[in-house]
């Protein structure tokens, strides 16, 4: 019988399905408080609603599916927990009713950030929501860049408008299996740079509460570079499960990572990853050539220094850029080797969530920043 480890559990719980939305229990984030040694296995199985249908039988399906795995001699534990009040609901701010935020139905929300500018973060956050939708996640991705938005670029869609349903909420465009809202479909770019933090920050509320995400297994948010106040209020606005920090190798943009990873830590928001873009150049005609133009290994090493996971390593190639401004996303193109490079990267994130998910414990409130 093999030994029990947190991956090896989580991949057991993947087996076990709820039947109501054909959705494993792990990719639910169901699993939390998971505890691991050789000789027992301990989680609650956390819900969104204690009425759930599949709560019993989820129960004792996890507990048949780790026995037949580990043994019996293996104690396993389960206990259950569930969520009684929706995120976002009875939340106010300011002493006004606030908008909804983005919670219910989602269930990882994710931020992409960096320090410096131009590391590549819209490039990221698109070819990872795509590489997920690829690999049949149900995946939005949404554009707080107020000031400079990427995506409707990136994804071809300049001169998209979302619609507005009768319930006055806006439903997100779709494009390559992603939901997509940005900024810059709803704000007028010549008028929006002069925005004041505060009008920002409100306006990024509005749009992310009062959306029509529906279901969704990730919200990735490409958020706006820096470590300032616009960041920080985003941040603390939605309940994050986590950010990834996109870097590139030079010695000033890893400075400003650490500034970016601090700024997370500070709101205990954790950090989900390094990812260092623009790694190597490789030249299309000598595709096994890699030259380090910005230096070796760099975020790697940042990674390790703070203790947290490297998701991976991008190279700086010339179809990145051309499919980022034809308006599609270099993973949508399968014949560009480069496409591997975020697939892989979109599964060691799946798998850093997925750790820290059932690390978390399973009732956690939801600190909303007030004024
Ligand atoms: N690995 C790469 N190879 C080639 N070009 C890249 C790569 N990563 C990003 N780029 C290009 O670099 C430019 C900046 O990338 P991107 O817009 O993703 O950065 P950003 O961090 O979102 O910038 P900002 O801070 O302005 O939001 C874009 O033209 C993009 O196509
Ligand atoms: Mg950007």
């Amino acid at each position: 019988m093999p030994t029990p480890s947190i991956s090896a559990v989580l991949d057991v719980l993947r087996t076990v399905v709820d039947p109501a939305s054909g959705k494993d229990l792990v990719r639910l984030g169901w699993i939390r408080e998971l505890a691991v040694d050789d000789f027992s296995i301990r989680f609650t199985l956390w819900m969104d609603a204690p009425t759930h249908v599949f709560a019993g039988d989820a129960q004792e399906a996890c507990r048949q599916a780790l026995s037949e795995e580990f043994g019996d001699a293996v104690t396993i534990e389960v206990g259950m927990d569930s969520e009684m009040i929706g995120l976002g609901e009875g939340l106010s701010i300011d002493g006004q009713d606030a908008h909804a935020v983005p919670g219910d139905g989602i269930t990882n929300i994710i931020a992409v950030a960096s320090g410096k500018g131009g590391v590549g973060k819209s490039t990221v956050a698109s070819n990872l929501a795509v590489a997920l939708a690829q690999n049949g996640y149900d995946v939005g991705l949404v554009d707080v860049d107020i000031y400079g938005p990427s995506i409707p670029t990136m994804f071809g869609l300049e001169s998209a408008k979302p619609r507005v349903n009768e319930k006055r909420r806006i439903i997100p465009v779709e494009q390559f299996g992603v939901k997509l809202l940005s900024m810059g479909f709803l704000v007028d770019q010549d008028k929006a740079v002069i925005w004041r933090g505060p009008m920002v920050t409100s306006a990024v509320r509005q749009f992310l509460g009062d959306t029509e995400w529906g279901e969704l297994d990730f919200l990735i948010m490409d958020l706006p570079p820096g470590t300032g106040d616009i960041q920080l209020t985003i941040v603390q606005t939605v309940p994050l499960n986590g950010a990834v920090i996109v870097s590139t190798p030079q010695r000033v943009a890893l400075a400003d990572a650490r500034k970016g990873v601090a700024m997370f830590d500070q709101v205990n928001v954790p950090v989900l990853g390094i990812v260092e873009n623009m790694a190597y150049f490789t030249p299309p005609e000598l595709p096994d050539n890699r030259y380090y133009l910005f230096g070796e290994g760099g975020a790697r090493a940042l990674a390790s220094d703070l203790d947290v996971p490297f998701l991976g390593e991008l190279p700086l190639v010339q179809a990145i850029r051309e499919n980022a401004d034809e308006g599609t996303p270099v993973v949508t193109d399968r014949s560009e080797a480069v496409g591997d490079a975020f697939r892989s990267l979109a599964s060691n994130l799946v798998q850093a969530v997925e750790v820290r998910n059932a690390a978390r414990p399973a009732t956690q409130k939801i600190d909303i920043l007030r004024g």
